[in-house]
């Protein structure tokens, strides 16, 4: 086992309040794209630049294109955890994770069995009708066509934050209290570029900082520990 996995093990034995933080590179081992490797949905030709569909504005402006690109590329009915999301509920299950924080709206972490996830931005299992406010399921949207419509006649909508629209309060501040109480926070699979996500670093004051990701990252260097490696692999060594 390399010097840095083994590290990385003595640093979970020795913590009490882990928390993990993380982005689409943990589903990448479930068969989702992310969205800035260079096979990642930014990455691909579009009609329009893709970063920009994810928006409030083009879901205002290009609705039933929204749609499309929303079902197209991320909708993943098929997709099952994958051997980090097992490992970190493992750890929850064993007292020493406290919370998973993930970027993610694929619900994969619930689907493996972690129970304390605060959804940053959102799930895309969640849908509610922007004029009376019903739950729909994830069906609901994936097997529509076009633009989906409750029963009312309002635009069923993904409970999916977009850029231009707030996160919410709650996940938010359950989210920065469990890493202010963290004794160790591992964040992995994210490039650290979108904030406020990426700013929440800032609030762990623990002794174990550590970063799992396939490619460096701007925010390398503030980590104890940086392993450069597919964190499903990384976590099977690991934990
Ligand atoms: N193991 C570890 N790291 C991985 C793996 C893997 N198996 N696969 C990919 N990665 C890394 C990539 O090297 C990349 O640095 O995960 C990172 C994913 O970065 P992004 O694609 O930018 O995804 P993320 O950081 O989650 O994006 C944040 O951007 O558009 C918004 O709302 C969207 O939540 C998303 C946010």
């Amino acid at each position: 086992m390399n010097v840095k996995i083994q590290l990385l093990k003595e640093m979970i034995n020795e913590s009490k309040k882990i928390v993990f933080f993380g982005g689409a590179g943990v589903s990448t081992e479930s068969g989702i794209k992310d969205f800035r490797s260079a096979d990642g949905i930014y990455m691909m030709d579009y009609k329009y630049p893709p970063e920009s569909v994810l928006s409030h504005s083009f879901y205002v402006q290009h609705t039933a294109e929204f749609y499309d690109f929303y079902r197209e590329y991320l909708c993943f009915p098929d997709a099952k955890p994958n051997m980090a999301h097992f490992k970190l509920a493992e750890l929850e299950q064993s007292g020493k994770l406290k919370a998973v924080i993930t970027q993610n709206v694929d619900g994969l972490h619930q689907l493996a069995g972690s129970k304390t996830v605060y959804e940053l931005h959102g799930s895309a299992l969640r849908n509610y009708c922007v004029k009376c406010g019903k739950s729909h399921d994830f069906d609901f949207v994936y097997k529509s066509n076009g633009i989906p419509k409750c029963e009312c006649g309002g635009t069923v909508k993904p409970d999916v934050v977009l850029y231009e629209e707030s996160l919410n309060d709650e996940v938010v501040s359950g989210a920065i209290k469990a890493i202010k109480k963290a004794d160790m926070l591992i964040v992995a699979g994210t490039s650290l570029t979108v904030y406020p996500a990426a700013g929440f670093i800032r609030y762990f004051k623990g002794k174990n900082l550590v970063l799992i990701n396939k490619d460096a990252t701007a925010m390398d260097e503030n980590f104890g520990l940086v392993i450069h490696g597919k964190v499903g692999e990384v976590l099977r060594e690991a934990v």
